[in-house]
C-alpha cells in the first residue's frame, strides 16, 4: 500500500517513520528546505531518528516530495498541517483548504482521506469533504476518517505504539479501512461513533490541560500572596491517591496545541450559543502569566528594570525540543523589553531565533529561567547572574514561583 502524508512536521513525520515500516511512504510537503533535508536523510523532529528514515530511504519506503504529481497513485493520504489562529484569534484552516486542493488536484481515483490536523468538530464532514470534492476535477468518491494525533514530541514513554489512537469514519467502510492502517503500528485504537466525538475528544484534552494549568497560575500567586510554597502545597495536595491531579505552574503555556485548541473548541462552542467561559478565562490567565513574572522580578529588584541586563534562560515552549511557538517566552521578553531592560536569551537547543542567537549564560543582572532543558546545569544558572528568578521549580534557593 502507498501512503501520503501531507505535512512532515512534529505529526506528520512522526507517523511517516512509524508508517514507513510497513508501507511505501510519500511525505509531501511545501517547503522545499524540510523536503530536501528528509530526502537527504536528516530529521527536523526531536523523536523521529534520522537513522530511521535513512533505513526508509535506504529500502525504498520514503521520499519526500514538494511535487503534487507523487501523490497521484496512493491509496491513502493522512492529512498533517498546521491549524493556527488568525490574527483575530479565530480557526484558521488555510492550511487544511490547501492540503485539500493538493488532494483534489492529483488524486483521481478513490483513497481513504485520514485528518490528524486538530480542528473542530465538524471539520471532517462539513470542510475538508466539500473542499475535496470541490477541488476534484474528476467525479470520485473518496472516504474520510479523522485520527486525532496525540504525538508529544521529546517524550520517551509513550508514542505511536502504546498511544491509545481515537478514529472513527464518516461510513463503516472508512472506519474499517482506517482500522485496518492504524493497527499495523498502534496498539490501540479506539473507535468513536462519530467524526465529531473524536475531533471534540481532541480539544478537550487539550482544553483540560490549558484550564488546570491556569488553575495552577493562578494559585501560584495566591500562595505567594500567602507566603507558603506552592511547591510544597502542591505535592501535599497531591498524597491523595485519587480525584487530584497535578499540574505546576509556569510562565505561561507555548507550544502548537494547548494555547491554540481550545480556542477551536470555544470559536465552535459561540458559534452554537454554548459557553466558552472556562476556556476564554484560562486563555487570559496563562496569556498574564508572563506579566505576573515579569512583575515579580522587578517589585524584586528596586522597582525598575530600566537600564538592566536580563537573561532569559531557556526560549523554547517546553524543556528538551527546540520548539519556540507560542512560548511564553515571547511575551516574557516584550514585557521586558517594553520596561527597559536590555534583554538577551539563552538556549543552545533553540540556537537562533527572531534574527537573534543564544547569548552566553552568564553575566546578566537578571537572569529569568523560563525552559530549563536536562541539558543545562542548574549550578551555571544559579552562578549566570546575582538575581535568578525561576518558574520552573527546578532550580533550589532562588527566587521563584
Ligand atoms: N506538534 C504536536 O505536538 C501536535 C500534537 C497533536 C496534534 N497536532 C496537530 O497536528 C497538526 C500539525 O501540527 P505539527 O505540529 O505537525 O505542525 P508542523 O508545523 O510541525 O508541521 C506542519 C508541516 O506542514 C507543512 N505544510 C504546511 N502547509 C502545507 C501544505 N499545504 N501542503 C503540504 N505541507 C504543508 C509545513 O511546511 C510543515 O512542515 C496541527 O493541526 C496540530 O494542531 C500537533
Amino acid at each position: 500500500m502507498k501512503v501520503a502524508i501531507i505535512g512532515q512536521g512534529y505529526v506528520g513525520l512522526t507517523i511517516s517513520a512509524f508508517a514507513g515500516e510497513i508501507f511505501d511512504v510519500i511525505g509531501f510537503d511545501n517547503n522545499q528546505k524540510i523536503v530536501n533535508q528528509l530526502n537527504s536523510g536528516l530529521s527536523h523532529i526531536e523523536g523521529v531518528e534520522s537513522s530511521v528514515l535513512q533505513k526508509w530511504i535506504k529500502a525504498g519506503r520514503y521520499k519526500a516530495t514538494t511535487s503534487g504529481s507523487d501523490i497521484s497513485d496512493v491509496d491513502l493520504v493522512v492529512i498533517a498541517v498546521p491549524t493556527p489562529l488568525t490574527k483575530d484569534r479565530r480557526p484558521d484552516l488555510t492550511y487544511i483548504d490547501a492540503a485539500c486542493r493538493t488532494i483534489g488536484d492529483n488524486i483521481k481515483k478513490p483513497v481513504l482521506v485520514i485528518n490528524e490536523s486538530t480542528s473542530f468538530p465538524g471539520t471532517l464532514r462539513n470542510y475538508i469533504k466539500p473542499a475535496i470534492e470541490r477541488y476534484s476535477t474528476t467525479m470520485v468518491e473518496h472516504l474520510y476518517a479523522i485520527s486525532p494525533e496525540r504525538v508529544d514530541p521529546g517524550r520517551g514513554d509513550y508514542n505511536q505504539k502504546n498511544t491509545p489512537r481515537l478514529y472513527a469514519g464518516l461510513t463503516t467502510e472508512a472506519s474499517e479501512k482506517t482500522q485496518e492502517f492504524y493497527s499495523k503500528f498502534c496498539d490501540n485504537l479506539v473507535e468513536v461513533s462519530s467524526p465529531e466525538v473524536a475531533e471534540a475528544a481532541k480539544l478537550f484534552e487539550n482544553t483540560f490541560r490549558q484550564v488546570n494549568i491556569a488553575l495552577v497560575n493562578e494559585f501560584a500567586q495566591i500562595t505567594n500572596a500567602l507566603g507558603i510554597s506552592v511547591y510544597e502545597t502542591l505535592d501535599a495536595a497531591n498524597t491523595k491517591p485519587y480525584g487530584f491531579m497535578k499540574f505546576t505552574p509556569s510562565a505561561g503555556v507555548g507550544g502548537h496545541c494547548i494555547p491554540v485548541d481550545p480556542t477551536y473548541l470555544a470559536a465552535v462552542a459561540e458559534e452554537h450559543g454554548a459557553p466558552a467561559t472556562f476556556i476564554r478565562r484560562a486563555n487570559d490567565v496563562n496569556l498574564e502569566m508572563s506579566k505576573y513574572v515579569v512583575d515579580r522580578v522587578q517589585a524584586d529588584n528596586g522597582g525598575s528594570l530600566q537600564g538592566k541586563s536580563v537573561l532569559v534562560v531557556g526560549v523554547a515552549y517546553k524543556p528538551n525540543v527546540a520548539d519556540v511557538r507560542e512560548t511564553a517566552a515571547e511575551l516574557v521578553i516584550e514585557h521586558l523589553r517594553n520596561r527597559g531592560a536590555v534583554v538577551s536569551w539563552h538556549d543552545e537547543v533553540v540556537g537562533t531565533w527572531h534574527g537573534e542567537s543564544s547569548a552566553p549564560l552568564s553575566g546578566a543582572d537578571i537572569a529569568i529561567v523560563v525552559t530549563k532543558h536536562d541539558s543545562v546545569d542548574a549550578k551555571s544558572i544559579v552562578a549566570s547572574a546575582p538575581y535568578v528568578f525561576d518558574t520552573t521549580g527546578k532550580i533550589k534557593g532562588v527566587k521563584g514561583l
